[in-house]
């Protein structure tokens, strides 16, 4: 398991000109043979998306989730057998699920798919995008941009591992950087990933170099829906708002977005995307609102969670949902001292109770 979350650093959201939302119904997302439904989905997001996350985003709208990224390794490996089964289990209400692999050997990812189709995933998404230093110093995520033909090895020994009713798919960075050879590599293993048979796409408007710093490249994610022409495509990067999220569907084309940083401690945006689809204006949660879904958010981490890591998951999940809370600072430090559960179950209580107005405005 790559530990992104600490690693990736959570710039703030790049500042995009407004253009009006297209008003027209948005298109129902299928992948492959799964009906996915309204087209927002919850990202693949190393540290939080797990089955907690899932099913509280799938409570407030997302239609689908992906889980985090799981190394091949770790997911065959005997050892680890205590976070292998936290990771492989899934809740009955959790799907459609995608369950998404790393690796560097292309002869390991095809059981380790079977493994995920075995435990109950509904898609096998492929990581060809992780920037993190040790994912592409050892040769993993991002690195394989920089190699179509193992890439595609990749692709086909996936593919054939599983049944041809599991949908397989890639997750893809932009490219490398911004050379038109990494431009090309991009293409390559796009064509050949559908020509070997993947349900759909997801891209990532930057490079693995880029990292996170600066824009996702919306022209480019529509340069690749208008080449992919029928085939699939989701979209990636600087979805922070619900206006965001119909944006760059109406801008790019993209069959469906997935939504990463802006879910984390927000997962009302899934709600609001519906809401302004549906032509109302976005609602923002009110203080009780906000109380129900993180009491929701730490029953479901005390029922499914590792005991050891619940209280550091539920005081990481509380610092980001206190960023909607009038008083996000005071609420951020009393979570961020919490070192049990009660005492989180004692500054929910204590910080979200009536006659606290919430904010106003996204912040
Ligand atoms: C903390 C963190 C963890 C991530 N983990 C994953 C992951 O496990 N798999 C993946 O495909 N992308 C992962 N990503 C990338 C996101 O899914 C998404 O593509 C990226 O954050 C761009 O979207 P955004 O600008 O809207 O956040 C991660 C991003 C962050 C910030």
């Amino acid at each position: 398991m790559t530990n992104a979350a600490t690693q990736i650093e959570l710039l703030p959201p790049p500042i995009r000109t407004r253009r009006p939302v297209a008003q027209s119904p948005l298109r129902d997302l299928k992948i492959g043979n799964v009906p996915v439904g309204f087209p927002v989905v919850q990202a693949a997001l190393s540290g939080y998306s797990d089955g907690p996350m899932r099913l509280v985003a799938r409570s407030l709208g997302a239609s689908y989730a992906l889980a985090e990224v799981m190394i091949d390794r770790f997911v065959l490996s005997l050892k680890n057998r205590e976070r292998t089964r936290y990771h492989l289990h899934l809740d009955d209400e959790d799907h459609p699920v995608g369950g998404q692999l790393m690796g560097s050997d292309p002869l390991q990812f095809g059981p380790a798919a079977r493994k995920l189709v075995e435990a109950g995933f509904d898609v096998i998404d492929i990581n060809f995008g992780c920037p993190v230093k040790s994912a592409v110093g050892g040769c993993r995520g991002g690195y394989h941009l920089s190699q179509p033909a193992v890439a595609l090895e990749i692709v086909s020994h996936v593919r054939e591992a599983v049944a041809s009713h599991i949908p397989v798919t890639l997750k893809m960075r932009r490219g490398m950087d911004d050379s038109s050879a990494s431009r090309d590599n991009f293409f390559e293993i796009l064509e050949g990933a559908f020509a070997r048979g993947v349900a759909a796409i997801t891209v990532h408007g930057r490079t693995v170099e880029q990292k996170y710093i600066g824009p996702s490249n919306w022209d480019f994610l529509r340069a690749v829906k208008q080449h992919a022409g029928t085939k699939t495509i989701l979209g990636s990067g600087d979805l922070f708002t619900p206006q965001a999220c119909l944006e760059m569907l109406a801008d790019t084309g993209v069959d469906g977005v997935t939504v990463a940083r802006g879910a984390i401690g927000n997962p009302w945006i899934f709600q609001q995307c519906r809401e302004l689809a549906a032509g109302q204006p976005p609602s923002f949660p009110d203080i009780a609102e906000q109380r129900r879904v993180l009491a929701m958010h730490l029953d479901l981490c005390v029922a499914m969670g590792e005991a050891k890591s619940t209280v550091a998951t539920m005081r990481t999940f509380g610092i980001k949902f206190a960023r909607l809370h009038p008083r996000h600072e005071d609420v951020r430090n009393a979570f961020a001292r919490v070192k049990t559960v009660e005492e989180w179950a004692a500054v929910l209580a204590g910080w979200y109770t009536h006659g606290i107005e919430p904010r106003q405005e996204q912040p």
